[in-house]
């Protein structure tokens, strides 16, 4: 609620999250907040207006076998604002500064923005911004298209670069540039093999996306999503002859 009214008080409207089976059928669940919104990116008018923010219900099977750790899940939550033509690189990251070390009051550990590949430049725009923001240059990294170049979900969509912002240790808000389309999947785009090309954007957009249960991880200062208030009513009903690591993968399906 908290990140709701703060980007309801700053010129978003509050779309509610769509349902965890897509409209878009390029992907059997739901995985991001972006997906309900993908074809205003493309240039569909937006019955919401140009920005919006949610917290939408999502699935990730990606990281299944990561789950009993401290911190992945398959179903989760995912806060997130976004602009279809609206504000940018510069209003995105003063935002997302804002909430996390005004509103919140954490502290950042470090940011990440993209180090450029693929015809991709080095993302100085935003290695500029988060300067002028106060981060110290040993607190910005570099990093490349695995970790710092978002999408596109599915066959095809929008993509573009991201700066993540590390709060104790953990990812906690990735914060995507859209400024290109791929016709292709991540992987074809990653590979470079089918000869697919990234077209620019018409007007770029802006998808970030912070996990909540990883945000109350860090703002309830518990050491894994497990101890948090989202888990631990559930985790109790688990009978104790599971161990630990079985606890929470039962936790996490059981959601
Ligand atoms: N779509 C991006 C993600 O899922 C940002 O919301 O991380």
């Amino acid at each position: 609620e908290k990140f709701l009214k703060f980007f309801e008080s700053r010129g978003h409207k509050i779309v509610p999250s769509s349902s965890l089976l897509p409209t878009d059928p390029s992907v059997l669940f739901t995985t991001a907040g972006m997906q309900q919104f993908k074809p205003y990116y493309l240039g569909e008018k937006s019955p919401w207006g140009k920005n919006v923010a949610s917290c939408q219900k999502c699935i990730r099977t990606s990281d299944i076998e990561e789950v009993g750790d401290e911190r992945h899940l398959t179903f989760f939550e995912m806060l997130g604002n976004f602009s279809f033509g609206g504000y940018f690189k510069e209003e995105a990251i003063k935002l997302a500064y804002k909430f996390i070390v005004k509103e919140l009051k954490l502290e950042i550990d470090y940011v990440t923005v993209f180090e450029g590949s693929h015809g991709v430049e080095f993302d100085k725009e935003s290695y500029g911004i988060w300067k002028n923001l106060g981060i110290s240059e040993d607190k910005i990294k570099k990093s490349g298209i695995e970790d710092n170049f978002w999408g596109p979900t599915g066959t095809g969509g929008p993509c573009g670069p991201t700066t993540e912002i590390y709060v104790n240790g953990i990812e906690i808000w990735n914060i995507v540039f859209n400024e290109f389309y791929f016709p292709g999947t991540r992987e074809e785009l990653l590979s470079g093999i089918s000869g697919k090309k990234l077209e620019k954007l018409k007007t770029p957009g802006v998808d970030t996306g912070m996990g909540l249960e990883r945000l109350a991880m860090v703002v309830q200062k518990v050491s894994t999503v497990f101890e948090t208030d989202l888990f631990e009513p559930i985790i109790k009903l688990i009978p104790e002859e599971f161990n630990e690591r079985k606890k929470r993968i039962i936790a996490d399906h059981a959601r």
